[in-house]
């Protein structure tokens, strides 16, 4: 699925233009040269291999990758052993970065028997200056080093490392630049994200995000319904409004939108049945976002609204802007407004400082709040991070036990929640083949619970009604009804 907008005629001849979706399809051009050069000279056709780590942003980043090397000419591949293979990179916690070394050591010896192989890295652990200098060091194979603020470039950056020597290293501290309409290759043909901002101000106390995302930038409104009308015309029937804090979309646009108002508008697009937006920051929930929300037809009832933490004495450690009450009265708020709500969350176990009655709070926040599911994470140090510098840092042997008992409390939560909608009718956008049964689909209903139910491909991008036949734990099995 390539959404292509095809600009004018491009001369490979002449300079590179200065305007930057010019440029960047001048470089795709030139590009489509050398890679048809080389498989002339090899026989065969050039493969690319996209591994992402992370978070959905990363993985509508991989989408835009995909679709600029599909347009370069090379096949898309899931086998590491291809002539170009990326890594977009991921850094919120210290494991995603241990990953990524850990996989490299295997690349290096693929790269031996496979002469001409291009091994780049992209993303979030590539704005860090520490990782680059022990690549440049440890890891001297890699070719392409770029970061968050520049995939548009990657053709650009590819042709560069393809015609010169030596390790091609771009990566930029921010940038206030949103490139539109370069190809995008989209994973499934039937939802997609939409970025609707980019960045992070929070600077809460554990995270790198703001440091390797840069600064918030809004995209303009025009241009995210245009991209959303576009992929419905493709076909698209579901979108994920991306952003690391949508509830504060567009204040810095000139005039300014809220994303309340936002929604309104994407909701009057023709033809989309579903919209979802992730992640919701708390401390900018509006009440207009609630009542958009409530009298919705289209915008799916599922809300993922991070905690953190439950103690409030720590949620000002961490920079959040709320303390426990607040964010109780929110959740039951949306709760009162939206009854079917299925509400969401991310926790972090162990922040610097954490006592026992600290968690206690917090597992008293996921006994109130009844979430239908959480992430749960031990607190990972970030260098660079002002938490990383607090002194009372938590030992794993205090930690493990916690995130042990609040992962049970969790999951016995979210077990019963799921079940709550047993033996009803509900609308479920068919996903895919159901992996360990042939003869049923999968999908998910809109507050994102899955289920299974018999049926064939030809379902697959389709909304249809589904009786839940039985639950099992985290999703149903089910029955399509006639309509
Ligand atoms: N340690 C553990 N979890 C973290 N997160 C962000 N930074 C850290 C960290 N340093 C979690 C938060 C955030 C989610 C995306 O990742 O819960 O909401
Ligand atoms: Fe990180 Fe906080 Fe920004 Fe989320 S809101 S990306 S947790 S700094």
């Amino acid at each position: 699925m390539t959404e292509t907008r095809m600009t004018d005629e491009v001369d490979v001849n002449s300079h590179p233009p200065l305007e930057e979706e010019k440029r960047q399809r001048y470089y795709i051009a030139k590009m489509q040269q050398l890679v048809k050069e080389k498989e002339t000279e090899i026989g065969r056709p050039l493969t690319a291999c996209v591994t992402t780590f992370g978070c959905q942003m990363n993985a509508r980043d991989s989408e835009k990758l995909i679709g600029i090397l599909k347009e370069i000419g090379f096949e898309e591949s899931t086998d590491e052993n291809s002539d170009f293979v990326l890594y977009n990179t991921c850094t919120v916690r210290e494991n995603a970065n241990l990953r990524v070394y850990g996989r490299l050591g295997h690349l290096n010896s693929l790269k031996k028997q496979h002469p001409g192989m291009i091994i780049a890295l992209c993303g979030c652990m590539m704005q860090e200056e520490t990782v680059v200098e022990k690549i440049r060091k440890s890891y001297r194979f890699v070719d392409l080093i770029f970061g968050t603020h520049n995939i548009f470039k990657l053709a650009e950056l590819l042709y560069q490392r393809m015609t010169e020597d030596g390790m091609v290293v771009d990566v930029w501290k921010d940038t206030d630049q949103i490139v539109e309409d370069l190809p995008v290759e989209r994973k499934y043909p039937f939802k997609s994200g939409v970025n609707i901002m980019f960045g992070c101000n929070n600077f809460c106390t554990y995270c790198i995000v703001p440091y390797v995302r840069g600064r918030e930038r809004s995209r303009a409104p025009e241009d995210i319904i245009k991209e959303i009308e576009g992929l419905v015309a493709d076909g698209v029937v579901e979108v994920m409004l991306l952003g690391q804090n949508v509830n504060s979309y567009g204040k810095t646009l000139n005039p300014p939108v809220s994303f309340a108002e936002l929604l309104e508008r994407v909701e009057q697009i023709h033809g989309l049945e579903r919209i979802r937006f992730m992640t919701s920051h708390p401390k900018d929930l509006s009440d207009d976002l609630i009542r958009v929300m409530a009298k919705s037809e289209k915008i799916c009832r599922h809300l993922h609204l991070p905690l953190q933490s439950g103690s409030s004495r720590l949620l000002k450690k961490m920079n959040r802007h709320y303390d426990k009450e607040q964010y109780l009265a929110l959740a039951k708020k949306i709760q009162e407004a939206i009854p079917d709500i299925s509400l969401t969350t991310d926790i972090i176990v162990g922040f610097p400082g954490e006592t026992e009655e600290d968690f206690e709070e917090t597992m008293d926040v996921v006994r109130q709040v009844r979430y239908d599911s959480a992430f749960t994470f031990i607190y990972s140090k970030r260098t660079g991070t002002p938490a990383a510098a607090m002194e009372d840092q938590v030992p794993i042997e205090v930690t493990q036990p916690r995130f042990d008992r609040l992962l049970k409390e969790v999951q016995e939560i979210a077990k019963e929640r799921c079940s709550r909608d047993l033996g009803r009718v509900m609308k479920v956008l068919v996903e895919g083949m159901d992996d360990h049964d042939s003869a049923n689909v999968t999908g998910r209903l809109g507050n994102n619970t899955m289920v299974h139910f018999p049926g064939d491909a030809s379902l697959i991008g389709k909304i249809v009604s589904v009786r839940l036949t039985e639950a099992r734990g985290f999703y149903y099995m089910g029955r399509m009804e006639e309509e």
